[in-house]
C-alpha cells in the first residue's frame, strides 16, 4: 500500500513508525514530516493545511491510505476533499471534526444526549459573558470555542481573571475567530485521563488509557503547553471505569453524531476528569493525542494498517485489537522558552547514543540539507554540522519513549537515556509518570 501521513509532530512520527511495521506498507509519504520521519519515509514539502496540494499529491502518488494527524486539516475538510477523489482516508469529515473544532457544538451535543460534562454556558456577546461571570463564584473555566493550539482554555481562579480572559478572547481576539464564542464552565476537580477509541461510526474499540502532562514545569507548574509527556496505561483507570466511560460517554457520543447526520469515524479522543460523581468530559478531540500517541502506539500489537482500513470500510467489529501488557512512558524535550518564544537551529547531539529499544519520536527537527529556512544562526550551524546532523526547528523537539514491564521500569529507562541527548537550552520535565 502507498500511504500518506499528514502532519509533522512526534505523533505523526509515531504513526509513520507504527504503519511502517505493517507488511502491507510499501511506501510511506509524510506531508511535511520532520527529520525523524525522513529516516523511515519520504517527506513531502506540503503544509498540513494546504488541502489542494495534499489532494493533488495523493492523486499523483496513487495513495491507498491517507492518515490525518493534526486537527487543523480535519477542521478544514481534508478528509472530505480526499474522499471526493476516491482516496481512502482515516479521520472524520469536516462535520465530524466539529466535535473538536467547536467546543460550543460539543457542549450542545453532550447536553442534548445527556453525556456527563462540566456545567456551563456559551456566549457570543462579550457583555453577556461578563454579566454572567459577575454572578458566579470562582474558580471558573473560560474556553474559546474554536481551535487554539491547546491554549484556548483558561482556568480562572478569580472573577477578575475570568473577565480578563474574556477580554483577551472576545475583545482583543487573541485567538481570532476561535473566540467568536466562548464557554464558561464550572471547574471540575479530580484526576485527569484520556481514553482514545477507534470507531467506524458504529463499532467503538477503546485503546489503552493514557495520562498526559500539559503544564511546562515539574509539579504541574508553569504555563499550559501542547503536552510535556505522558504514560500508558494510567494506573487508576480500572476496567470498570473504562466500561463506564465507554457506555456513558464514548458510545453515546458516536451514536449522537450519527443521529445528528454527522457520522464519525477515525479516532475519538476523550479528555476526562474522574470526579467523585463519576467521569466527566473535559474535551473531545477528533484525532490521536500528542503526546498520547507516542505512548499508546508502542503498545499496540495489531497491524495499524488493518485497523485503519477497517475503520474506513466500516468493518471494525471484525478486527481483534491486541495490546501489550507492558507500560510506556514518553518525555518531551523542549526548546528553552517554549511554550513562549524560543530559538531554533541548534544541533541535537546524542541521538545515536541511546540504549536499544529507546524510541525517539521527532517533532520540531530538521535535517541539515533543508536549506533556505531558519535564521542566519541556523544557517551557520548548518554549514558547521556534519551531513547527518539534525537541528531543532520547533518548541517541542523530541518525545523520548520506552516500554517496560512496569511503569517504573519504563520510566527508569527513559530518564536514564535522556541525558545522553542534548541541544542548547533543552529542557524536560523530571516527573513524568512519577506516581
Ligand atoms: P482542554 O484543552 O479542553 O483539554 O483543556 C486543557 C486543560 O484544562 C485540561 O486538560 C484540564 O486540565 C483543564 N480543564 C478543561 N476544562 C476544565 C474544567 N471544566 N474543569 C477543570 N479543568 C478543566
Ligand atoms: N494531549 C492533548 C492533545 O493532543 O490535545
Amino acid at each position: 500500500m502507498r500511504i500518506l501521513v499528514i502532519g509533522n509532530g512526534a505523533r505523526e512520527h509515531a504513526l509513520v513508525w507504527k504503519l511502517a511495521q505493517s507488511p502491507r506498507a510499501k511506501e510511506i509519504y509524510v506531508a511535511p514530516g520532520n527529520a525523524g520521519t525522513a529516516q523511515i519515509a519520504r517527506n513531502l514539502d506540503i503544509s498540513p493545511t494546504d488541502i489542494e496540494s495534499l489532494v493533488k499529491v495523493a492523486c499523483q502518488k496513487s495513495i491507498d491510505l491517507a492518515v490525518v494527524g493534526p486537527e487543523s486539516p480535519l477542521a478544514l475538510g481534508v478528509v472530505d476533499a480526499l474522499e471526493r477523489e476516491g482516496i481512502p482516508t482515516f479521520g472524520p469529515r469536516k462535520e465530524g471534526a466539529l466535535i473538536e473544532s467547536s467546543k460550543v457544538f460539543a457542549r450542545e451535543l453532550m447536553q442534548k444526549y445527556s453525556i456527563p460534562c462540566a456545567q456551563g454556558t456559551s456566549f457570543a456577546s462579550f457583555k453577556d459573558a461578563c454579566d454572567y461571570v459577575k454572578k458566579q463564584t470562582a474558580p471558573l473555566v473560560v474556553k474559546a470555542d474554536g481551535l487554539a493550539a491547546g491554549k484556548g482554555v483558561i482556568i480562572a481562579t478569580s472573577k477578575k481573571q475570568a473577565l480578563e480572559a474574556l477580554a483577551d478572547i472576545m475583545e482583543k481576539r487573541i485567538f481570532d475567530h476561535a473566540g467568536d464564542q466562548v464557554l464558561i464552565e464550572e471547574c471540575l476537580v479530580g484526576r485527569e485521563a484520556s481514553l482514545l477509541a477507534f470507531t467506524d461510526g458504529e463499532t467503538v474499540v477503546p485503546m489503552i488509557p493514557a495520562c498526559d502532562y500539559k503544564r511546562a514545569l515539574d509539579g504541574d507548574q508553569g504555563p499550559n503547553t501542547g503536552g510535556m509527556g505522558s504514560y500508558s496505561p494510567s494506573e487508576f483507570f480500572t476496567p470498570e471505569l473504562e466500561e463506564q466511560v465507554l457506555e456513558t460517554i464514548i458510545k453515546p457520543a458516536v451514536r449522537a453524531m450519527a443521529q445528528e447526520g454527522k457520522p464519525y469515524k477515525g479516532v475519538l479522543y476523550t479528555g476526562l476528569m474522574i470526579t467523585t460523581e463519576g467521569p466527566k468530559v473535559l474535551e473531545f478531540n477528533a484525532r490521536f493525542g500528542d503526546p498520547e500517541a507516542q505512548v499508546i502506539l508502542p503498545l499496540l500489537q495489531t497491524d495499524l494498517v488493518n485497523i485503519m482500513e477497517a475503520v474506513i470500510e466500516g468493518t471494525l467489529s471484525q478486527i481483534d485489537i491486541q495490546w501489550s501488557a507492558e507500560s510506556c512512558v514518553g518525555v518531551v524535550m523542549a526548546s528553552a522558552g517554549y511554550p513562549g518564544s524560543y530559538k531554533t537551529g541548534f544541533h541535537i547531539s546524542g541521538l545515536g547514543e541511546v540504549d536499544q529499544g529507546i524510541l525517539i519520536f521527532h517533532a520540531g527537527t530538521t535535517r541539515v540539507e533543508s536549506r533556505g529556512k531558519g535564521d542566519s544562526r541556523a544557517k551557520r550551524l548548518q554549514s558547521e554540522a556534519s551531513p547527518d546532523s539534525v537541528l531543532t526547528s520547533g518548541g517541542r523537539v523530541l518525545t523520548v519513549a520506552a516500554t517496560g514491564k512496569t511503569l517504573a521500569d519504563a520510566r527508569a529507562k527513559v530518564y536514564r537515556n535522556l541525558p545522553r541527548i542534548s541541544f542548547e537550552g533543552c529542557y524536560c520535565r523530571k516527573d513524568i509518570a512519577a506516581i
